[in-house]
């Protein structure tokens, strides 16, 4: 069975082809764009320019998708079903991929599978990929034996616990009462001066700081839910930084250190509570801020010592792209006539 994913949730502007077979998923392509350069210039995402690139790139990305997989794009392309991101995201862009979608739905006659993009990101962990070439755990379907899952997904626009019963039963645990984390990095980066989105340049100069040299808040840490909340960090950067004169590059590091591991301890501990509540036999990360180095090496050892299992997808995958949205139709499965699609901007867990 073949599958072309299609993304169009914010910023990226993502199509690729998922083969399953042997009882793995195969991934034959995936071509991710982004207007992310645009975003940089106004420091966050200005929503209409967004949907704007979208229909810019759609057509393009799915045109070079198909030729990657090798599958002929001059007449029907052999395909079994076309996956799409129906949501949670912003309007305008999900649009943009959900129209396309349904359009090609009709011309080719192929079924469509709307995708909640939060399970995209905990289905990226189940694909295997010679593209990728890092993987080397026993992929894949069988990971029955990998139930119950916790999952963090933790990107710009989710930080969310859930628990994985099985591919069919998924239970929203708890999530962000304010910003996600990704968010928080993005906002206390833009107080650096750091160009949007800030995370990963967070992580290079944290590495040149010391994450003690200050002390700041780790909200919710010890609350007895999976809920987070970070706009209190926020702040205590915030009036940091105004209580101090001059930023040298030494303060700067210093702030992103301590910001980082701020956040990394909450991440690590509520899910390492969810893990432990629920005997989980394995932890599965996804989402862009699980690119972090940091994460993952907290996390995996925090994991090794509950003797739960851990899968954090490779770096591409972490962030936006179509793979992870394949790979989530192929679980999902929920087959829809065209007539049916609709994006839906504020879809949560369900
Ligand atoms: O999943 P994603 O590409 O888009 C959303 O669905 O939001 O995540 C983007 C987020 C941004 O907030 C970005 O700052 C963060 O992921 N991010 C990172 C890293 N790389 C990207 N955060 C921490 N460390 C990184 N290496
Ligand atoms: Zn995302």
């Amino acid at each position: 069975m073949k599958i072309l994913g299609i993304e169009s949730s914010c910023d990226e502007t993502s199509a690729a082809v998922i083969s399953s077979s042997e009882n793995k998923i195969t991934l034959l392509s995936n071509v991710v764009t982004t207007s992310l350069p645009l975003h940089a210039a106004t420091g966050g995402i200005i929503p209409e320019v967004a949907a704007r690139e979208q229909i810019k790139y759609i057509l393009p990305v799915i045109d070079q998708a198909l030729q990657n997989a090798n599958i002929k794009n001059n007449s029907i392309p052999d395909i079994d079903a076309i996956a799409v991101t129906v949501g949670p995201g912003l309007i305008g862009s999900l649009l943009v991929g959900v129209e396309t979608a349904r359009t090609l739905s009709y011309i080719w006659k192929k079924p469509l599978i709307p995708v909640n993009h939060l399970f995209g990101h905990i289905y990226a962990n189940w694909i295997y990929s010679d593209l990728i070439g890092t993987d080397t755990r026993d992929p894949q379907l069988t990971t029955d034996y990998y139930f119950p899952a916790i999952a963090l997904v933790v990107s710009g626009g989710h930080t969310d616990l859930a628990l994985m019963k099985s591919h069919e039963n998924i239970l929203w645990l708890g999530g962000t009462r304010d910003d996600a984390a990704g968010e928080a990095l993005d906002k206390i980066g833009r107080l650096l001066g750091i160009s949007y989105p800030a995370g990963s340049a967070i992580e290079k100069l944290a590495l040149l700081g010391n994450p003690k040299a200050y002390s700041f808040p780790r909200p919710m840490i010890g609350s007895d839910d999976f809920d987070f909340s970070f706009s209190g960090l926020k702040t205590a950067v915030l009036r940091l930084v105004r209580s101090i004169n001059n930023i040298t590059e030494q303060d700067k590091e210093n702030i992103c250190a301590a910001t980082q591991t701020a956040i990394i301890d909450v991440l690590t501990a509520k899910t390492i509570k969810a893990a432990e509540k629920y005997q989980a036999k394995s932890i599965v990360l996804g989402g862009g801020v699980a690119a972090n180095q940091t994460l993952k090496t907290n996390l995996s050892q925090k994991a090794q010592e509950l003797n739960v299992a851990i899968f954090i997808p490779p770096k591409n995958l972490c962030t936006d792209n179509a793979a992870m949205i394949a790979a989530a139709g192929f679980f999902k499965n929920q087959k829809i006539p065209w007539q049916e699609i609709v994006p839906n901007p504020e879809l949560y867990f369900d």
